[in-house]
């Protein structure tokens, strides 16, 4: 029927979006190359130099899967244009009095550009003066048209409700934000600026590498579908790529998922680790590698699985984990496009082999336009 031909081949719309990244990806950025020297020009983008040095505040707001970008988005843009940064959820931050003047900026995403609390904690901070920049998918949405600024998402409509390639193309925005501002601030060199752009050019190529995996996790999915907890566990940027990826996992799969800062661990979560328990390590970023190597060795000794997520150049982590999943070697700060795919495929798998109805969730909307 017409909605199988939709469907272009794919039994569901989230395994066809999962597919759709690396065009999605090259389509957000594409228009914002410049064709001469490939530097990012965000010329839609008015907030400039002057009102960037009065700015002292930035807070990312969002909810759900939007959340998790936000959360990216602070990393890069406190790293790159070392103005402090706020993430928080639009709900929590539209009730708790935040502080918000003229000097303030308020980066909102949303995929959909109609989620109720993202729109009420957007207007909250232009009545007080704000500036808002606005990342949606939805051209002529609410929130595209009362934002100073708006960056789209060329991700092409998403139907499934758990969210794919618009989180990665929200990312793709947030490094180029991150990467704009702190060339604006001058707060990062010229080759540091280039080296986390070429990565990020590459990033689609990091996604299709990801894909041709498929096939292993589609295994690992079948033969461990029985399972009813899961851990994820990372460090720094590898925490919030944990964050989302266990959300996916108990939106689609309805298994209980955790995720878990990996130095928090011993504060709380080990105490449910036993034998056979399925931890989903992520072990992207070189400066918190050796730690959580030795993470993994605690929750190894208490009888746990692990699953494992590195960089090709850190084969080291064999010795640890049971399973590796291996992203290609690329800039730390943009492991989280390859390894949030795997992640996203092993909640799709796990779905299916539990018979789940992949595309629509039981209890989940895909846009939440009420309190
Ligand atoms: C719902 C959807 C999620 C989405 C969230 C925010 O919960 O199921 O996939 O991340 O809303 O939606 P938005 O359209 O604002 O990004």
């Amino acid at each position: 029927d017409a909605a199988d031909a939709e469907k272009g081949g794919y039994d569901y719309f989230m395994h066809k979006e999962i597919h759709e990244q690396p065009k999605a990806l090259r389509d957000t950025m594409t228009s914002r190359i410049s064709a001469e020297n490939e530097d990012i020009v965000l010329d839609k983008i008015k907030l400039g130099k002057d009102e960037l040095k009065n700015i002292n505040k930035v807070y990312i707001v969002a909810c759900g899967t939007a959340y998790h970008a936000g959360l990216i988005g602070k990393y890069v843009i406190e790293k790159y244009a070392r103005i402090p940064v706020e993430a928080d959820i639009a709900s929590e931050f539209r009730y708790r009095n935040p502080i918000v003047d003229e000097n303030t900026l308020l980066i909102v995403v949303s995929q959909s550009g109609e989620t109720a609390d993202t729109l009420a904690a957007m207007r909250l901070v232009r009545e007080s003066k704000g500036r808002v920049m606005a990342i949606t998918n939805v051209i002529g949405s609410t929130i595209s048209r009362e934002a100073d600024d708006v960056m789209y998402t060329w991700a092409g409509p998403e139907i499934a409700v758990a969210s794919t390639k618009a989180y990665t193309t929200q990312l793709t925005c947030m490094y180029m934000i991150g990467l704009h501002l702190g060339l604006l601030k001058e707060t990062i060199t010229k080759d540091f600026y280039n080296r986390i752009r070429t990565a990020l050019l590459r990033s689609p190529e990091d996604i299709e590498f990801v894909l041709k995996q498929e096939e292993k996790i589609r295994e690992f999915a079948y033969n461990n579908f029985k399972v009813e907890d899961m851990f994820f566990l990372g460090r720094g940027l590898d925490n919030y790529v944990a964050m989302e990826g266990s959300l996916k996992m108990k939106e689609i799969s309805y298994i209980h998922s955790e995720a878990y800062p990996a130095g928090e661990l011993k504060h709380g979560t080990i105490a449910l680790v036993e034998e056979g328990t399925i931890i989903i390590a992520l072990c992207t970023q070189e400066e918190v590698f050796e730690k959580m190597m030795s993470n993994i060795k605690e929750v190894k000794a208490r009888g746990a699985y692990i699953l494992a997520f590195a960089q090709e150049k850190n084969k080291a982590i064999e010795k640890e984990a049971d399973q590796v999943f291996y992203i290609k070697d690329t800039e730390d700060d943009l492991a989280s496009i390859g390894t949030v795919v795997y992640l996203q495929l092993l909640a799709y798998y796990l779905s299916v082999a539990r018979g789940c109805d992949v595309d629509k969730p039981r209890n989940l909307a895909k846009s939440v336009t009420v309190e």
